[in-house]
């Protein structure tokens, strides 16, 4: 069976300050890519610069998405953006459930409204989830299958197997300089049991079709062991994807180049 490709996302979250700058980097991002065989490369710009940037993604092979969206279409909601207001403005992904948006408040309630509108209106949704930290007599598990199970209660399993990433961010791991403490082993065994989370709750063609990312701290010297050896699908990469040259570097790791 041939391997389904590797998945990359790069969440530029509240960066940069222009539109020149993100231009900047999206056109370095979008050369490496054309390249790309074996991987889906997909860039979450900041909403105020995903227009522009779109018009810069034509005919590439880099995809766009959200790093959040609200879960009506339209209305009375100052300060929101809809997932029909994305889609139209050119992004395919959303991001719902960010480590960064659940701290300023977003619920995993929320996070389910979020991702049902997501899917409704055609775009993929990439659900976040990620325990605090880690105790050693093993919570964190219950806590990662119950962000999820919420997450998703307003979707069916089959509209999660066709539309949902699931990508696994451990919030002690993010924004550090490199892994500190996870090791490739660790990402391993907890994809594993995201997996049977999805299989307990939804089956196993569910558990079959949804890629499992790992994000937190991913960098070019170690996005190919943790695909390789962490068992995962692909990575979503924060900082490391600002700067063209590593987040190339990152491309062509999991591209096998
Ligand atoms: P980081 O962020 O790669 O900078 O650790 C990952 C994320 O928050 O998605």
């Amino acid at each position: 069976m041939r391997r389904r490709k590797s998945i990359l996302i790069g969440n530029w979250k509240m960066n940069p300050v222009t539109v020149a700058e993100a231009k900047r980097i999206f056109s370095g991002i979008k050369r490496v890519a054309a390249g790309a065989k074996r991987v889906s490369v997909i860039v979450c710009p900041s909403d105020i610069h995903l227009y522009p940037i779109a018009l810069l993604a034509a005919k590439g092979k880099v995809a766009l998405g959200v790093q959040d969206v609200f879960w009506e279409d339209r209305g009375f909601f100052t300060g929101q953006v809809s997932p029909a207001q994305a889609f139209d403005a050119g992004a395919r992904f959303a991001i719902v459930g960010h480590s960064e948006r659940r701290r300023l408040g977003d619920t995993n309630e929320q996070v389910a409204q979020k991702l049902a509108s997501v899917v409704r209106d055609g775009m993929t949704a990439v659900l976040c989830v990620g325990e605090l930290d880690r105790d050693r007599d093993g919570s964190y598990l219950s806590f990662l299958k119950d962000e999820i199970t919420r997450s998703l209660s307003r979707v069916t399993a089959p509209v999660i197997g066709r539309s949902v990433l699931l990508a696994y961010e451990p919030v002690w791991e993010i924004g550090r300089r490199d892994l500190q403490a996870m090791k490739p082993q660790d990402i391993h065994e907890t994809s594993i049991f995201l997996k049977k989370v999805l299989h307990d709750a939804y089956g196993a063609e569910v558990a079959q079709s949804v890629p499992v990312l790992y994000g937190g701290s991913v960098s070019p010297a170690n996005a190919g062991t943790i695909v390789r050896d962490g068992g995962v699908d692909g990575l979503l990469v924060g900082r490391e994807s600002l700067d063209p040259k590593d987040f190339g570097l990152i491309i062509k790791k999991l591209d096998g180049r």
